[in-house]
């Protein structure tokens, strides 16, 4: 094998290796992020997003209060599912993410601490 193919498999092994680990803290930090852009983009019209403040939606709960009620563990598969999680017979839409943009959304939402 060449040194040029060596080093393309190395570095595909390590792109890979990244993009598995979301424990690293840098990486960590880029998925909340794009799940609080997930979540201000299709829920912050109804949610709080923040560690403070009222939903706008008067009946939509805090996300920050979700962590404290759910398994969102369990939020996570019926997002993945597109369930309308705990929305029955409310004006919320039903949303449909895939599995990254879940992802990210539930590690959001585990990071907010009140
Ligand atoms: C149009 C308004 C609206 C939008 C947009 C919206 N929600 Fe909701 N959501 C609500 C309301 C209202 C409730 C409370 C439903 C109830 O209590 O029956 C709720 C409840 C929830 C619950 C369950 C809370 C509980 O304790 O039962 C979760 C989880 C949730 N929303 C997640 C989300 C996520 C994630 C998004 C964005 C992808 C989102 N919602 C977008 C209005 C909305």
């Amino acid at each position: 094998m060449s040194v040029i193919r060596l080093m393309s498999v190395m570095v595909a092994a390590l792109v890979l290796a990244a993009t598995n680990c979301p424990t690293t803290a840098q990486t960590r930090a880029k998925v909340i992020a794009a799940g609080k852009v997930i979540a201000e983009k299709h829920c912050a019209s109804c949610h709080a997003t923040g560690l403070k403040g009222a939903s706008p939606h008067r009946h939509a709960p805090p996300f920050r209060t979700l962590r404290t009620r759910y398994d969102l563990d369990n939020l996570q598969e019926a997002f993945v599912e597109g369930v309308a999680v705990g929305h029955q017979g409310v004006d919320m839409p039903e949303f449909q993410f895939s599995p990254d943009a879940t992802d990210a959304l539930i590690t959001f939402l585990k990071s907010l601490r009140h």
